[in-house]
């Protein structure tokens, strides 16, 4: 019996500036359930961009993009899996300033239809293991950059989606943070049996996934398990 993959990408192009940037050249990658998946490769190359591909967020030129074999062109599609399907860490926070880190973390909570009580105390535990606990209250203009990436971190899990986008999560933390937080996500995701793909620079992370995709200049150039 074959299964169904979590993501589909099937030779997917995409260009920025009316096709004068070509940024993804054909690339094909499949991803199943419960896969970890590290996504590396130089600056520039098109981690972020397959990773908003993938999410819905940017357009293809052409190609084929299914996240849970629902096909991601289709708008109400799209927004339906972003709510109830996806959590993405981005590689910039993408907080929202002017709100507090609970507030924050609480808007894909209510953007699912989930009830907000129960959404707090998820809040309240994630934050604990992340050790933002104590900053909940603080608007996000007024903390650091790694508090901020941490905070995004409860953001995206708040809903434990069924497929994890994290670009870069742990960049802007230091050396022991770094460990603690990508051993949190890592355990969330296996104990759950979650899907994740993981752009990352960091090569001791990378190695701590089941599989490497390694891209170069729009196209994968390796995959190994
Ligand atoms: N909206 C955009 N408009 C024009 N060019 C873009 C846009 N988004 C990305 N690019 C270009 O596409 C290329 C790939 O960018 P992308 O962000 O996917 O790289 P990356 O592999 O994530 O790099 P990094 O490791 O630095 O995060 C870059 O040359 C970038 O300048
Ligand atoms: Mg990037």
């Amino acid at each position: 019996m074959d299964t169904m993959p979590q993501v589909l990408v099937k030779d997917v192009w995409k260009s920025f500036d009316g096709g004068r940037i070509e940024v993804l050249k054909g690339v094909t990658l499949e991803v199943a359930q419960g896969e970890v998946v590290a996504l590396c490769g130089t600056s520039g190359c098109g981690k972020s961009t397959l990773l908003n591909v993938i999410a819905g967020l940017e357009e293809v030129d052409r190609g084929l993009v299914r996240v849970a074999g629902r096909d991601v062109v289709d708008e109400s599609t799209r927004v339906d899996l972003l709510r109830q399907h996806i959590g993405y860490v981005f590689q910039l926070h993408h907080l929202m300033p002017d709100l507090t880190l609970a507030e924050n973390c609480l808007v894909p909570v209510v953007a699912a239809g989930g009830q907000r009580k129960q959404g707090v105390a998820r809040l309240h535990e994630l934050a604990e293991a992340t050790g933002v606990r104590s900053i909940l209250g603080q608007r996000v203009r007024e903390l650091s950059g790694g508090e901020r990436q941490r905070g995004a971190l409860v953001r995206a899990l708040m809903n434990d989606p069924e497929l994890l986008l994290c670009d870069e999560p742990t960049g802007a933390l230091d050396e022991s943070n770094r460990a603690k937080v990508f051993d949190l996500l890592l355990g969330l995701v296996r104990a759950r049996g979650r899907t994740m793909i993981m752009a990352t620079h960091d090569a001791e992370l990378a190695g701590r996934c089941d599989r490497l995709v390694r891209m170069r200049d729009g196209r994968i150039e390796g995959d190994s398990r």
